[in-house]
């Protein structure tokens, strides 16, 4: 029968079928950043509201409009964690990291909220896996975080995978050049959709990522700042690009590229699947270069991504088989219970996959279950002390020395 309760708006259960895919995915993040030295960090599903609305910006659609944020019994108001970037420069002051050897390099992987219209990879709680480098400004940190993404994809077989890469300058170009695109955006007011023309002197780098027809018109002859960087903004995208280049990392530039959180600086990027309809971005980041200190620490330059968890899944569309038992243990007699746990236990304690049955069936019903399960083979322990060992695949059964089984199930399973 089904339940009356059904998960919440945006949410979805993890079914064992869809986990084993997951659990694939995440070791294989675990490898990468571990082969690389970015060591994991967990930081606490909710934090302080002020965080994100320092961090993330007050501007953002994602403080406007999609935490979910609630007051504690101590009148505190907490928000569920929308991303994991401030909470992480959080905890780089809280621990005082910046004494350590810089860059301090750091991965995570969890759930994280937002409060989006549900649609397919769009979720209120998904999950993101990422990684931040902080503590330096060097290029090479920018095209390692882009690299250990592409190689993570790549390691995965994700189809369909573009990468776009482009560059908001530093702070000061970029707030000059907002001044141009706002006497653009003003300029041609008429023509923007009210969500844009609202929204101008606010977040006016939005205003490329429309899907409303007059507003792309107008934004197709916007300046964009990467033809306008100069100087030592210039030159560290180009070096950025020339890494890629150099390992082989294929990109496109996107001058029109924009990000839905306020901190960047620098390098931007984005991950997108053509096999993914409207929800595109596999994955993304870049670097923010300001925020440790708006966060009220010292000037610390910082790069970094994350990507949804689910998006990579969608994208593979894939099933990951069970794996199937080493072992099933069988008796004949319900008296022989007790000596089937004992055995499972030790064989489990010795690396080999062995279950039981906990439902009291016949000894027909038990090779019935071995079969559905998997198991490769099935440890008959007989009523009179002695054992038994067939192989499922070829049907052949021979006694076993039942006082040397875990030996006996090791020895063959290699
Ligand atoms: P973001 O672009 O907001 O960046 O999110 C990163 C990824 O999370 C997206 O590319 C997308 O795959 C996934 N994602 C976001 N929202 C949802 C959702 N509602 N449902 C499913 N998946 C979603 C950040 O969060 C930054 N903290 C990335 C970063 C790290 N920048 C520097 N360091």
């Amino acid at each position: 029968m089904a339940s009356k309760y059904q998960a919440p708006r945006g949410t979805f259960d993890v079914l064992p079928e869809q986990a084993r895919a997951r659990r694939r995915l995440e070791s294989a993040a675990a490898g990468i950043f571990a082969r690389a030295g970015y060591e994991p960090i967990a930081t606490p599903a909710f934090e302080d509201t002020a965080l994100f609305e320092r961090g993330v910006g007050k501007s953002t659609d994602i403080v406007r409009k999609e935490m979910f944020t609630f007051e504690d019994k101590g009148e505190r108001s907490l928000t569920l964690r929308p991303e994991g970037t401030a909470s992480i420069c959080r905890a780089y002051l809280e621990h005082g990291m910046q004494k350590l050897a810089q860059p301090v390099k750091l991965s995570y992987l969890g759930p994280f909220f937002r409060h989006e219209r549900p649609q397919a990879g769009r979720y209120r709680q998904f999950h993101q896996l990422g990684a931040e480098c902080i503590g330096t400004d060097s290029p090479l940190a920018d095209a390692e975080v882009i690299m250990l993404l592409s190689d993570l994809l790549a390691e995965l077989g994700v189809p369909g995978v573009e990468l776009r890469v482009g560059s908001l300058g530093s702070f000061e170009a970029r707030r000059a050049y907002l001044e141009d695109l706002k006497a653009h955006l003003h300029a041609h007011e008429r023509e923007l959709s009210k969500d844009v023309r609202e929204r101008i002197d606010i977040n006016p780098l939005r205003a490329f990522d429309s899907d409303d027809e007059g507003t792309q018109g107008v934004m197709a002859s916007a300046p964009t700042i990467v033809e306008r960087l100069e100087g030592e903004d210039a030159e560290h995208f180009s070096e950025v690009r020339a890494l890629l280049d150099a390992a082989g990392v294929a990109y496109v530039v996107d001058a029109t590229l924009v990000r839905g959180l306020d901190y960047y600086t620098r390098t931007i990027f984005s991950f997108v699947c053509d096999r993914l309809g409207a929800q595109s971005e596999i994955g993304g980041g870049g670097r923010y270069d300001g925020l440790i200190e708006q966060l009220g620490g010292a000037a610390t330059p910082a790069v970094g991504f994350a990507a949804g968890i689910e998006r990579i899944l969608l994208a593979l569309d894939e099933e990951v088989p069970a794996a199937g038992r080493d072992a099933f243990i069988a008796v004949t007699d319900p008296e022989q219970q007790q000596r089937a746990m004992t055995v499972a236990a030790q064989l489990r304690g010795a690396g080999v996959s062995a279950e039981l049955d906990l439902a009291g069936r016949g000894l027909k019903g038990q090779f019935k279950h071995a079969d559905r399960i998997g198991a490769r083979r099935v440890l008959i322990l007989e009523a009179d002390g002695g054992a038994q060992l067939r192989d499922m695949q070829t049907g052949e059964q021979r006694p076993v020395d039942p006082g040397n089984l875990v030996e006996e199930m090791k020895g063959e399973g290699e």
